[in-house]
């Protein structure tokens, strides 16, 4: 295969130059990431399957109008993506108790919040990824106000698209994690989500039997990650061709 710039890489994926300017290739590796990086392994196949199912759902979001930074999956481990500006924040969404916000707040997992709470976190990994306020982020000029607000607006869409998404196969989204960045046409950008939507930044548990499906399996050594991916993606009906 030709050789491409790499341009970043993280723990879960690579970004590559891409054809055409203003374009990368993700690449979705096996590598998987707790803790900080303190817990990692190889798991066979989640790239595939995040590739996969990441596409399922920008494509859909894309049609209902959450501009996303996906173009087209290329092969079972890539895929073409339109070039950002990051914005350096991580925004959560959460719908019932579960992670970081049980343990600040002393609450039961699974425990159904009062309405979703929406979370930003710096996206600095030697910090720890810290909490930050709106305050934070617009003193140190991280996103504007208008950026806050638009990354919240379409957090909240998301959010209603995947709970329908999931709900409408036995899954529940307890809360998940999605990346913002800008899209600049001449002097104006306007905030488009990126990054992926998938198993390692969602929590997904069965509706019935409140088993976990999402990469808590690995964090938690709570049986092979593998399947609980395997399984939502059979769900969704887009495993058909799969390993
Ligand atoms: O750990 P915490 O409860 O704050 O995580 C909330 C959600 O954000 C979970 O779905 C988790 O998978 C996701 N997350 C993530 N990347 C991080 C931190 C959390 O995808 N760096």
């Amino acid at each position: 295969s030709t050789r491409r710039k790499k341009i970043y890489e993280g723990h879960g994926k690579i970004l590559y130059e891409g054809p055409e300017p203003g374009t990368l290739v993700q690449y979705f590796k096996d590598d998987a990431s707790a803790y900080n990086n303190a817990k990692r392994a190889v798991l066979e196949g989640k790239g595939v399957l995040n590739n996969r199912i990441s596409e399922y759902f920008m494509t859909r979001l894309n049609t209902i109008g959450v501009q996303n930074h996906f173009i087209r999956r290329l092969n079972l481990r890539e895929q073409l993506i339109r070039e950002l500006e990051i914005i350096p924040l991580q925004v959560v969404v959460r719908n019932a108790a579960a992670g970081s916000l049980s343990q600040r707040f002393g609450l039961p997992e699974g425990q159904p919040l009062p309405r979703s709470i929406i979370e930003f976190y710096l996206k600095d990994e030697k910090l720890g990824n810290p909490m930050v306020t709106e305050e934070h982020i617009t003193a140190f000029n991280w996103a504007s106000t208008q950026e806050i607000d638009d990354m919240m607006a379409l957090s909240l869409r998301v959010n209603d698209f995947l709970n329908g998404a999931f709900g409408a196969v036995g899954i529940s989204l307890i809360d998940f994690r999605v990346e913002f960045g800008r899209l600049w046409e001449n002097d104006f950008s306007r905030v488009v989500l990126a990054d992926e939507i998938s198993p390692d930044n969602c929590r997904l548990w069965d509706t019935q039997t409140r088993e976990k499906l999402d990469l808590d399996r690995f964090r938690r050594d709570l049986g092979d990650a593998i399947e609980g991916y395997a399984e939502i993606a059979r769900r969704l009906g887009i495993m058909k061709e799969m390993p």
